[in-house]
């Protein structure tokens, strides 16, 4: 069984996905010229922004990756590394979704095409990076991690969700739970 902080992470992934998940469908429904409800547009790029990297990366890249070099991992040449740039490549390509929804919801033409591409794009990159974390990175910090530093990723990690944007993880919950319910609404099952 995973520690409570990699449990914490994997939980963060398990939400993001959901949002992932309705970015794909979004991206069908554009791709066939359906409409898809404007707030829930709007929301995605403060859940990615806010949630998916202020708050889910800087859990990672502030504490937990830190603390993983402590215990002997290469800092370089290795997998925080290579996280730690996925992550830049994931804030680039939230910065095309920005731009991208911008041009869709000011009306200009032709631009569902380019909002579903990045929706599209966004979703397979993340699954990559959350399998590679939930699959390589975390089970190796569980095998490094001591007893005294699980409980101190607990408390900053606590710290953390409570700081995500300005309310807290809750938040962000409810918004991925809503785009799931909305989803149900508009393709009842
Ligand atoms: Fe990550
Ligand atoms: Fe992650």
């Amino acid at each position: 069984m995973p520690s409570k902080p990699i449990e914490n992470l994997m939980d963060d992934h398990r939400l993001i996905e959901k949002v992932l998940a309705a970015m794909r469908r979004y991206a069908s429904a554009l791709q066939s010229g359906e409409p898809v409800e404007r707030a829930s547009i709007e929301g995605l790029v403060p859940f990615m922004r806010e949630f998916a990297d202020d708050c889910h990366h800087g859990k990672e890249e502030h504490r937990l990756f830190p603390m993983l070099v402590e215990r002997g991992l290469p800092a370089r040449n290795g997998p925080i590394q290579a996280m730690c740039a996925e992550h830049e490549i994931g804030r680039r390509l939230v910065g095309d979704l920005e731009n991208a929804v911008g041009r869709h919801l000011d009306g200009h033409a032709d631009t569902a095409g380019e909002l579903a591409a990045t929706m599209v794009a966004i979703a397979d990159f993340y699954a990559r990076h959350i399998w590679k974390e939930d699959n390589v990175l975390f089970p190796m910090a569980d095998r490094v991690l001591g007893a005294d530093e699980v409980a101190g990723l607990i408390a900053a990690f606590d710290k953390a969700d409570g700081r995500a944007g300005v309310a807290s993880r809750e938040r962000f919950v409810r918004f991925a739970r809503g785009l799931v319910e909305s989803s149900d609404r508009q393709n009842p099952i």
